[in-house]
């Protein structure tokens, strides 16, 4: 699925975190991406990337951070001249939101049911009262009518996300289900408002392996289903060549390298990009010695990044002219990257690229 209409787009995106006692953060730079309709999109980078940053800048839940862009827009709407009021129906309505510690994100002394039930009423037109009253009614009263369309739909969801003897369920608390099962809830929850977009935060990070195939091969069918783009954010290469259609690869708070998950995962040009390949064993290309070879080095303080590539103190491949600002290469129509060292027939084996690297089957 490529080519679709651009549904999310945001052009030179930059967060700043103001700081009174030093200088400020500038957790995000410079930052282009476009979601498209249909499209699982990965946002892919190491701890501290900005990648979270980026994800939050788009549901403007950055209340502490100076958030600038040439353009955020959702389906042509301008996000950052919305009022708050526009934004928070935009929130749930319009955008989903799953988050990966779905104990705090769930509300612990509600049911599971009456939290779905609640996004329903309130971006949906089941037309239930949604007045403050009313829902406070529910929440420490009376609990949702089980006859009406809102719980339905909320049982209902619970069960196309995959949740046994989903009626019973619903009426029970975040901590009565397993930490697999929550996740599920939370897809729910962010189905509920029946969006376009959802924004899933490291869905299924806490979670051990194969409930974590089971629950990122549910949310890619469901996405199908339910005609919704995802904007998946993970640590994980492995979950994005599994589920993504896109991917856009992050350091440091900066794209190092973004396009079609097939170009990206057989052509790597990023020298970034090769490392974080390497870095998983079934698409690693090993030393003779057996050995995992990796990008030495942690990522720059982002108080004190060098000019130019905020890569270039650990990439084996740094010259002189990566003190100077990124430069943006096409790779192929799909598929760019941020590099100073990028001629367009760079091929793979004169370069260095892992050979396995470039065998690999990408699952659509
Ligand atoms: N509220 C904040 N105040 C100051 N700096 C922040 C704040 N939130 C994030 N940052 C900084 O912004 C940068 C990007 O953080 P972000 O949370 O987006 O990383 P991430 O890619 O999501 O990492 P992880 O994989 O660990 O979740 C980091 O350097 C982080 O320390
Ligand atoms: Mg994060």
């Amino acid at each position: 699925m490529t080519g679709s209409d651009p549904l999310l787009e945001m052009r030179d995106l930059a967060v700043t975190f103001p700081v009174d006692d030093g200088p400020d953060i500038q957790a995000v730079e410079s930052v282009d991406l476009t979601l498209r309709q249909g499209e699982v999109h990965g946002l892919v980078g190491e701890s501290g990337s900005g990648k979270s940053v980026t994800a939050r800048a788009i549901l403007r839940l950055l209340d502490d951070a100076r958030v600038n862009a040439d353009e955020l827009t959702f389906d042509s709407t301008d996000l950052l001249a919305q009022s708050e009021k526009d934004m928070r129906s935009t929130r749930g309505a319009e955008i989903g939101m799953i988050f990966q510690d779905s104990l705090s994100a769930l509300n612990p002394v509600m049911t599971v049911g009456e939290q779905i039930a609640e996004v329903v009423r309130h971006h949906t037109d089941v037309g239930e009262s949604t007045g403050t009253l009313s829902e406070l009614r529910r929440k420490y009263i009376t609990g949702t009518d089980e006859t009406s369309e809102s719980w339905k739909r909320a049982v209902e969801l619970l069960e196309i996300v995959g949740i046994p003897d989903a009626s019973t369920r619903a009426s029970e608390y975040p901590h009565q289900l397993s930490g697999g099962q929550r996740q599920r809830v939370m897809i729910a929850q962010a189905l509920a408002g029946d969006p376009s977009v959802i924004i899933a935060d490291e869905p299924t990070t806490a979670l051990d392996v194969t409930v974590e195939a089971d629950i990122l091969a549910e949310l890619r069918s469901l996405c199908d289903d339910f005609d919704v783009s995802v904007l998946l954010i993970t640590h994980d290469l492995g979950v994005v060549a599994e589920t993504c259609d896109r991917v856009t690869v992050m350091y440091s708070g900066s794209v190092m390298e973004q396009g079609l998950t097939d170009s990206i995962f057989t052509s790597p040009s990023h020298p970034y990009t090769e490392g974080l390949l390497q870095s998983i064993p079934e698409y690693s290309a090993q030393s003779n010695d057996g050995e995992l070879r990796t990008t030495p080095g942690s990522a720059p303080d982002p108080r004190n990044r060098p000019d130019g590539c905020p890569f270039r103190d650990r990439c084996p491949i740094a010259f002189d002219a990566c003190s100077k600002p990124l430069p943006t290469h096409s790779v192929t129509d799909d598929h760019i990257i941020r590099c100073h060292d990028f001629t367009n027939d760079r091929p793979g084996d004169a370069s260095g690229k892992p050979q396995q690297a470039q065998e690999i089957e990408v699952s659509e």
